[in-house]
């Protein structure tokens, strides 16, 4: 199990100039596995969470993290870590690979015998060393139904053997201020605490739910399923606010296929892809962010890197909901930092 210090440091200046939390605030620490471009760090991070490490394989997604996080360890192989290589950290957080749970992938799924969903094993094996006081799991909806269930009861039931009180919540990126439907479980697991994964993703209040706001001069508003970039008069491109499963139109992979949803224009009839810059606004990153350093990759395979890579992605702004409910949590159940 992780040694857990009482010393803690307040108020750092974050790694992406992001919101800066209130300078006598505790700083908890988080880790991130299968850290892709950073969707959960950034999140957590905007929450007040300092990075620890992150662990990512695909080169591509090692870049930007090096870019985005320059001074933080990241791993590469999840199977050749050890939990004492990762800094003692409050929370741990990832998605692991979904490819083999996915509703997307027709046919019978492998799920967690799949070579890539099965990475939870690595994941859970790591958990079960450290035990971490918080981990925070993420995969496609498909987890639920994956072998009848059965797959989900293994996360469930792994988590619970070490000492995990364990909820989930299903939650979908639209009703986060990202222009996108995006379902996910998140899974939240509290060490010892029953009441924690509740307190964590549940909340009392009632949400004021969607309201179309209608144009000047009378005119209609867009239709809640369409979104216009660009222009306030709505004469800008507009594209579909629920964005088509990628396995629908592509066999590449199961994440969202960016490079294959189209906009349109509405008074010219043309159509073209989103750009990866687009694509980074409809998963809720700052624009840009997935542009790596110059001279670090070829030109040509950047925008598809770019496009998979966000198609993977946790959306930022969910993580950052999910990691200020967890840092409240954490602060109201008393606890120094690690
Ligand atoms: C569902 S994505 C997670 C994306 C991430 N949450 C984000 O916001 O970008 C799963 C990630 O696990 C990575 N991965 C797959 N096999 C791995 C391994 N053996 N070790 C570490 N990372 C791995 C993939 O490259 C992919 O980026």
């Amino acid at each position: 199990m992780q040694k857990r210090a009482n010393g803690h440091t307040n108020g750092l200046p974050m790694q992406n100039g992001t919101t800066i939390v209130a300078a006598a605030a505790p700083r908890f620490r988080a880790a991130s596995l299968f850290s892709g471009i950073g969707g959960f760090d950034l999140g957590l991070e905007k929450a007040g969470f300092e990075i620890t490490f992150q662990c990512e394989i695909d080169k591509f997604c090692r870049t930007i993290l090096k870019h985005r996080w320059p001074k933080i360890t990241c791993h590469e192989n999840i199977k050749e870590l050890t939990a004492d290589a990762i800094p003692v950290s409050d929370v741990w957080a990832g998605g692991f690979p979904c490819q083999d749970v996915s509703l997307a992938r027709m046919g019978s799924r492998a799920g967690l015998k799949g070579k890539r969903s099965g990475l939870f094993h690595e994941f859970a094996r790591l958990i079960g060393e450290a035990r971490p006081r918080v981990v925070l799991l993420e995969n496609v909806a498909g987890l639920l139904s994956s072998h009848r269930g059965r797959d989900f009861a293994t996360v469930i039931g792994t988590l619970a053997e070490f000492g995990y009180s364990v909820g989930w919540r299903v939650l979908n990126s639209k009703n986060f201020g990202v222009p996108q439907s995006r379902q996910r479980v998140y899974i939240v697991g509290c060490h010892r605490d029953v009441h924690g994964p509740g307190q964590i993703l549940f909340e009392a209040e009632c949400g004021s739910g969607n309201v179309a706001k209608s144009k000047q001069h009378g005119e209609a508003a867009l239709s809640p399923f369409k979104t216009s970039i660009g222009e306030d008069d709505g004469d800008g491109p507009v594209y579909q606010s629920i964005a088509y499963c990628l396995y629908a139109c592509s066999a590449r992979h199961t994440g969202t296929d960016w490079s294959r949803t189209y906009v349109q224009y509405p008074k010219k009839g043309q159509v073209r892809r989103l750009t990866p810059k687009e694509c980074e606004g409809v998963m809720g990153f700052p624009s840009g962010w997935t542009i790596p350093p110059l001279g670090k990759l070829r030109e040509d395979d950047i925008d598809s890197l770019r496009y998979h890579a966000l198609g993977n992605a946790v959306t930022p702004p969910v993580a950052e909901w999910l990691a200020h409910r967890i840092r409240d949590y954490l602060i109201a159940s008393g606890e120094q930092p690690a």
